[in-house]
């Protein structure tokens, strides 16, 4: 049969075919398959081309290229009609239920670091890390807890080695950035710590901590308050209020322990401050001049402050959450809620 009437043959074809998917007694992908589909009828032709003489190549090419566009044209068509109608021309059935996108969230502890790194990064802080797995010079000697200090029994350790430890808190990052910097320092240095202890609502075998530190000439007490009460009131809200209690670290002289105001309660007294009106929140002091000396920073030059929070616990009075345990879980139910 000669090209010009294979071609309106495969044209009436089409028209019965696509009136067929109107009716549903045929596919929609069926048909297109069967005329514009790689092995389709429309290929075919074309691919016949190559036996037709030169002076008819250009007139036969051209109504072949016409019928390759109206059976696509036509078969658009098909698609936009039935989204119009709503009725199903084609094999897809509108009542099955989507695939659910999921979308992630940024881990609770996560988004606390961050919002506490911007408060500091805006008052002039950088960041600085120390290693995880650090030595006994890092994590106790350096920090004026000597061998048998009494104050190693505050913090179980896992030892690696004799002398090999996973950090029991940030505080050895302070004398990793002193070694490697001249004063002056301000700088917050967040990670995880590991702790012996065992597992309950309320500690877990690691955890994170941030740890900040500012080393000038004339730092007081006075400074380190002021700038702690700014950061409670940027975290917690600008009534929180803050009271700063005597306390020991052997790393700073004097010590104490900041409380906010109980931010479920506004101070009145519940079931989390324990009826106290208080929460506990970080420790913190002035700079023992034995770590200045330990890092080689003159004691009588240089003087400055230091302070060490647990993010965990910030993150479970942030958003109320009772069990450590559940930011490592990895419960989407939990993770949904942030
Ligand atoms: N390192 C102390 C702790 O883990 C916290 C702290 C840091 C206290 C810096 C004072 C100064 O409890």
């Amino acid at each position: 049969m000669p090209l010009t009437e294979q071609i309106n043959e495969i044209r009436n074809r089409f028209s019965e075919d696509a009136a067929g998917i109107s009716t549903g007694a045929l596919s929609f992908e069926d048909v297109r398959v069967k005329y514009l589909g790689r092995k389709g009828l429309v290929v075919g032709l074309f691919s016949q081309m190559d036996s037709v003489s030169s002076e008819d190549r250009p007139a036969l090419g051209s109504q072949l290229n016409s019928l390759k566009s109206e059976i696509s044209e036509q078969l658009e068509n098909h698609v936009a009609g039935s989204d119009d109608s709503g009725s199903a021309t084609l094999s897809i059935d509108c009542t099955l239920p989507g695939n659910p996108i999921l979308s992630g969230s940024i881990h609770p502890l996560t988004q606390v670091l961050n919002e506490i790194k911007s408060i500091f990064k805006q008052i002039g802080f950088s960041l600085a890390y120390g290693p995880e797995v650090d030595t006994d010079f890092y994590n106790f000697e350096a920090l004026n807890i000597s061998k048998h200090h009494p104050a190693r029994d505050m913090q179980d350790t896992f030892y690696l080695s004799p002398e090999t430890l996973l950090r029991t808190h940030t505080s050895g990052s302070q004398i990793h950035f002193m070694e490697d910097h001249e004063p002056p320092v301000r700088i917050i240095s967040p990670g995880r710590v590991y702790r012996n202890e065992d597992i309950s609502v309320r500690s877990y075998c690691l955890f994170h901590q941030i740890e900040g530190l500012y080393v000038d000439k004339t730092v007081t007490f006075a400074d380190l308050k002021g700038t702690l009460d700014y950061f409670a009131k940027q975290l917690y809200g600008k009534n929180v209020k803050t009271r700063f209690r005597p306390s020991y670290f052997p790393f700073t002289e004097p010590s104490a322990e900041m409380d906010v105001s109980c931010i479920f309660c506004k101070g009145k007294g519940c079931n989390i401050c324990k009826y106290a009106g208080w929460l506990e929140i970080l420790g913190c002091g002035m700079v023992d001049p034995e770590v200045f000396k330990s890092v080689g920073y003159d004691p009588e030059g240089w003087n400055g402050y230091a302070f060490g929070m647990g993010i965990e616990r910030m993150a479970m009075l942030k958003y109320g959450v009772k069990d450590i345990r559940m930011f490592y879980e990895g419960d989407v139910r939990f993770l949904d809620q942030f």
